[in-house]
């Protein structure tokens, strides 16, 4: 399930290239009548490159969708905050941490909220990730502010990532995306064109 792009907006108001407007009653809909299957899909590549070389602590994970990311991280050892505006995925999400065993679902706090109208803990996070959310130019600097010095955000989406990160402050990871074949919300396949802007915020008595 990662045909995010065309039709599957974001969580506010529209896209400045879209007019639909993709709410919660979007998203709710959106995973009913989604192919079961397809919301198994595997964790976002970008997101395993940047996790790997870290020390698992605690981790964001915002409009975690059907649980993939949330997963693989509780599996690896993070402490998760799940967090999505659509309750349907998020059941679709508990199910399947629950599929492996009380250690994984139990380091997952799922929660269902929106977004654009939370307040992130400040510098509460050793990752904090988001993966095709798309309301990034209101979620963003909120996400960076959720980040402890030293840790990591990462951002992928199929839109241009607005620039909202200070360069003072963030050490960029490079990351190199390319065009990958995933399952669709309905059981085919989709090409998605990613854009991923990860980086470290600078904690202060770094030389
Ligand atoms: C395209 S899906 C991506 C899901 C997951 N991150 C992934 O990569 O499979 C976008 C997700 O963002 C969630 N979402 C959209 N707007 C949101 C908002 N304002 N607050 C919380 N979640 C939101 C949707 O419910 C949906 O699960």
């Amino acid at each position: 399930m990662q045909d995010h792009g065309h039709e599957a907006g974001r969580g506010h108001g529209a896209h400045p290239d879209h007019d639909e407007v993709f709410d919660r009653d979007f998203w709710e809909n959106k995973y009913r009548t989604s192919d079961p299957a397809a919301l198994r899909h595997e964790p976002n590549p970008y997101l395993l490159d940047v996790a790997e070389s870290l020390t698992p602590g605690r981790v964001l994970d915002a409009g975690c969708g059907p649980g993939a990311e949330a997963v693989w991280l509780a599996r690896r050892g993070w402490e998760v905050t799940a967090i999505d505006i659509s309750s349907v995925a998020l059941d679709h999400a508990r199910n399947l941490a629950e599929e492996e065993g009380p250690d994984v679902a139990g380091r997952i706090t799922w929660q269902q909220a929106d977004l654009t109208a939370w307040t992130a803990p400040a510098e509460g996070y050793d990752l904090v990730c988001t993966n095709y959310v798309h309301a990034l130019e209101d979620v963003v600097p909120q996400l960076a502010a959720a980040v402890r010095p030293g840790g990591t955000l990462l951002v992928v989406d199929h839109f241009d990532i607005l620039a909202v990160l200070d360069p003072a402050e963030w050490r960029p990871i490079p990351l190199v995306a390319s065009p990958r074949v995933v399952p669709a919300f309905d059981g085919t396949e989709t090409v998605l064109d990613d854009r991923v802007m990860a980086a470290v915020k600078i904690a202060p008595d770094t030389p």
